[in-house]
């Protein structure tokens, strides 16, 4: 299966951001006015993300050679991070003597309830795949396993999963995709197209975590008034 257990080196972890990591102050950076208030920090900055997006496209370029890929994106909260790892190995290409054959196909998974993981998995499209995910987000891994079982159906010649953020959960399968941009604490994050109930997702600035309590309780209001 693509993938690896969690007992790898550091590198095969991505950036590690510890447990105390207290992000940035808000007015550092520039934020949409509309979430000021349901945000906490700036948690990893856009630029450090394009960063290591590029090294991660460059590992992937490394390990491909000359075979032809599918990448598949898996929807929602994984476009922004395929398109610019698309555009990274695009630009590589063009930089080395290398071509890299490409198609992007789409899949949409459900498996989230507000900022809670549930069992229930919906996946929505790729019928006639043949490889590569990228995935922006991967915490408890069972969502990926699912994935994975339903492409490995298609008999690809290689699968490889690019995971943008893994989280450091207790109760997870111990999955890690083949190419990780950074290890973080098990906190809900937003931004980078990840949303909380489809918000969020225009914060292409930076990584940021919700705060949680005043967008909760805007919700409750909102849900009243109408
Ligand atoms: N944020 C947004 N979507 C998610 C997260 C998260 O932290 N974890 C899994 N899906
Ligand atoms: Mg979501």
């Amino acid at each position: 299966m693509a993938g690896r257990e969690r007992n790898q080196t550091d590198m095969d972890k991505g950036i590690v951001i510890p447990d105390d990591w207290p992000g940035y102050p808000l007015d550092l950076f520039t934020s949409p006015e509309h979430y000021c208030e349901d945000l906490e920090c700036v948690y990893i900055p856009h630029g450090v993300i394009m960063d290591r997006t590029e090294r991660l496209a460059r590992n992937i370029m490394d390990d491909l050679g000359d075979h032809d890929i599918v990448v598949l994106c898996v929807l929602k909260g994984g476009y922004q991070f395929c398109a610019d790892l698309v555009d990274c190995i695009k630009v590589l290409c063009r930089h080395s003597n290398k071509t890299l054959p490409m198609r992007v196909d789409f899949i949409r998974l459900k498996s989230y309830l507000n900022d809670q993981s549930t069992e229930d998995l919906h996946i929505e499209g790729a019928e006639n795949l043949s490889v590569l995910s990228g995935k922006a987000i991967v915490d408890t891994g069972k969502t990926m396993k699912t994935l994975l079982d339903h492409v490995e159906a298609f008999s690809p010649k290689m699968i490889k999963v690019a995971g943008l953020l893994v989280k450091r959960v207790p109760s997870g399968t111990g999955y890690l995709p083949d190419y990780v941009g950074f290890e973080i604490p098990n906190r809900f994050v937003v931004g980078y197209a990840l949303d909380y109930n489809e918000y969020f997702r225009d914060l292409n600035l930076c990584l940021i975590f919700l705060c949680g309590k005043q967008f909760f309780d805007k919700q409750k209001v909102q849900k009243n008034s109408f």
